[in-house]
C-alpha cells in the first residue's frame, strides 16, 4: 500500500468518524428542542478532550472550563459524552437520584473486579450487599478491632525504620492488612502470600490498556484475578469444613440469610480490598506531607497523642490504645478532614444518565456520563475560604463548620462509602505512633502532583524515617 492510499483511507475514516458525531449531535440537540445541551466544547471525535483533561492537573481543565462556561458544562472524555457538574447542590442531587443517574464503570474494570462488585449494582441486590459490608465496619464491630490494627501499625512503622521507604508504597501494605483483618478476621492462615502476590498483580493491571493478549499488564492481571477467585474459593471450602460462625465479612457474606452466591462472595471480596486500599493510603501519604510542610500543625498532632498517654498513665488504665481514645483524637481528626478536602484524592465519580434529563434548564441525555468534579467542590473559594491553605481549623464545628454539602470526600446518596469510619480509624491509629515515635525528610521534589487515578504526591512521596530522639 503506497503513502497516498492509505491517506486516502485515513480521510475517509475520519470523514466517517466526523459526519456520525455531527448526525449524533444533531439528533441529539434536535431531541432536546426545549432544553439544550449544557454549553461546552467535546474536542475531536472519539478521542473528546481525554488528553487535555489527563496530560494536566485537572483543576485546571476543570477551572478554565468552568471560567468560560458556567459551573455545568459538557465534555468527551474517555470515548464517552459527559457532563461535569461543579456545583454542589447540583452534584448532590446528581448522587442521591440512583433511578435517574446509575454508577458506570469502564467494562474492563467490571470484568477486572468482578461484575457482581458492590460498586456496579442498584436495587435490593446492592442494598443487602452495603446492608452486610457496612455491619462489618460500622463501630460497633470495628471498635474491638483497635488493638489489632495497632500492631499491623506499629509493625509497619518498624519495619520502615531509618530506611528511605516511598510513602505510598508502605501505606498500601498497612492499609491491605487492615483490610484483610477486616475480611478475614485475626485468621492470619488464610491471607497467605499467593494471595498478595496476585492482587498487586491485578493491581498493576488496572490502570493498564484493556488488551488481553499474553505479555500484557491486562492478561496477566486477568490470570491473577482467576488464580485469586480459585484461592478464594479454597478459603470459603475451608471455612465451610470449619463450621463455626465468623464475625468478619467473609462470615457474613457466607451466612445463610445474605444469600450470596460464592461468586458474588468472590467479586465483593476483591472489590472491598480495592476500595479500602489505595484510598486510605493515598491519604496517609498526603497527611505525612501537609505535617511536613507544617510544623506547628505536627506538634499539636504530636502534643495531642502524647496527651494521651498521659492521661491513661495517671488513671491506671491499660497503655493500648482503645475505641474511645481515638474518639478524644480531635486535632488529629481535623487534620485528616482537612486533607480529604484539600487533597481531594477522587477528583470525581461517574454516573449515567438513564433516560433523558432535563436538569436546570440544560438536557443531559440517555447514556452521557455525568461527573460530580469534587476537587472542584472542595476547593472553591465560595465553600471555603482560602481553599489552597491547609488549614485544618476550619473544621473546627461551632466555629466555622463547612457549609452543609460541600464537603464529599466520601461521596453521597446511595453508593457513599462505607468505610469511612474505618479509614478513619487506621489512619489516627498509624499517626498515633507515628508522630509520638518518629520524624520523616522528604527527599526529593515536595511540590509536584501525580494523578494516575488518585492525586499523589510525585513518585509516592519518598521519604527518610527514623526514630524520634
Ligand atoms: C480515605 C479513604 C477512603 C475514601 C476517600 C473513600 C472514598 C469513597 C467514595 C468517594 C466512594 C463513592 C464513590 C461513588 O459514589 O462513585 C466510595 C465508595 C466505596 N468505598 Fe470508600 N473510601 C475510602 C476508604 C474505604 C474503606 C476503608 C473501605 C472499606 C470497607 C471502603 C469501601 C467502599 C465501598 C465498598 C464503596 C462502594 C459503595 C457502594 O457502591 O455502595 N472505602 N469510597
Amino acid at each position: 500500500m503506497d503513502l497516498s492510499t492509505v491517506l486516502c483511507l485515513f480521510v475517509s475514516f475520519l470523514s466517517i468518524f466526523l459526519f456520525k458525531s455531527l448526525a449524533k449531535s444533531f439528533l441529539l440537540s434536535f431531541k432536546g428542542k426545549q432544553s439544550p445541551l449544557p454549553p461546552g466544547t467535546m474536542g475531536w471525535p472519539y478521542i473528546g478532550e481525554t488528553f487535555r483533561m489527563y496530560s494536566q492537573d485537572p483543576t485546571i481543565f476543570f477551572a478554565t472550563k468552568i471560567k468560560r462556561y458556567g459551573s455545568m458544562f459538557k465534555s468527551h472524555i474517555l470515548g464517552y459524552p459527559c457532563v461535569m457538574i461543579s456545583d454542589s447542590e447540583a452534584a448532590k442531587f446528581i448522587l442521591n437520584k440512583d433511578q435517574l443517574f446509575k454508577p458506570t464503570y469502564p467494562a474492563s474494570k467490571e470484568r477486572m473486579l468482578g461484575k457482581q462488585a458492590i460498586f456496579f449494582h442498584q436495587g435490593a441486590y446492592h442494598a443487602n450487599l452495603r446492608r452486610l459490608v457496612l455491619r462489618t465496619v460500622m463501630p460497633e464491630t470495628i471498635k474491638d478491632l483497635v488493638s489489632d490494627i495497632e500492631s499491623i501499625a506499629q509493625s509497619c512503622l518498624k519495619s520502615c525504620e531509618g530506611k528511605l521507604i516511598t510513602t505510598f508504597l508502605e501505606m498500601k501494605t498497612y492499609t491491605l492488612n487492615v483490610a484483610l483483618l477486616t475480611i478475614f478476621g485475626r485468621d492470619e492462615n488464610l491471607c497467605g502470600e499467593d494471595l498478595k502476590r496476585c492482587y498487586y498483580t491485578i493491581e498493576r493491571g488496572y490502570n493498564s490498556m484493556p488488551i488481553n493478549l499474553p505479555g500484557t499488564l491486562f492478561h496477566m492481571a486477568m490470570k491473577a484475578r482467576k488464580e485469586l477467585a480459585q484461592i478464594f474459593t479454597q478459603i470459603i471450602s475451608t471455612r465451610r469444613n470449619m463450621k463455626q460462625d465468623h464475625n468478619d465479612l467473609l462470615g457474613l457474606f457466607m451466612s445463610e440469610k445474605s444469600g450470596l452466591t460464592d461468586e458474588q462472595i468472590i467479586d465483593n471480596i476483591v472489590g472491598v480490598i480495592f476500595a479500602a486500599r489505595d484510598t486510605t493510603a493515598s491519604i496517609l501519604t498526603w497527611i505525612l506531607k501537609y505535617l511536613d510542610e507544617n510544623p506547628c500543625v505536627l506538634e499539636a498532632v504530636t502534643e495531642e497523642q502524647e496527651s494521651i498517654l498521659r492521661a491513661k498513665e495517671e488513671s491506671g488504665e491499660k497503655m493500648d490504645l482503645n475505641w474511645s481514645d481515638t474518639k478524644n483524637m480531635l486535632i488529629t481528626t481535623r487534620v485528616i478532614q482537612e486533607t480529604l478536602r484539600i487533597a481531594s484524592i477522587l477528583s470525581f465519580t461517574f454516573r449515567e444518565a438513564v433516560e433523558d434529563v432535563e436538569f436546570q434548564g440544560h438536557l443531559i441525555p440517555k447514556g452521557w456520563k455525568v461527573l460530580p468534579l469534587f476537587r472542584i467542590i472542595h476547593h472553591s473559594p465560595d465553600n471555603f475560604k482560602e481553599p489552597e491553605k491547609f488549614d485544618p481549623s476550619r473544621f473546627e464545628a461551632i466555629t466555622v463548620a463547612p457549609k452543609p454539602n460541600t464537603f464529599m470526600p466520601f461521596g453521597d446518596g446511595a453508593h457513599a462509602c462505607p468505610g469511612n469510619e474505618l479509614a478513619q480509624l487506621e489512619i489516627l491509629v498509624l499517626l498515633h505512633h507515628l508522630t509520638r515515635n518518629y520524624r520523616w525528610s522528604i527527599i526529593g521534589e515536595k511540590n509536584r502532583i501525580q494523578y494516575g487515578p488518585f492525586a499523589l504526591p510525585e513518585n509516592g512521596l519518598p521519604i527518610k524515617l527514623y526514630p524520634k530522639k
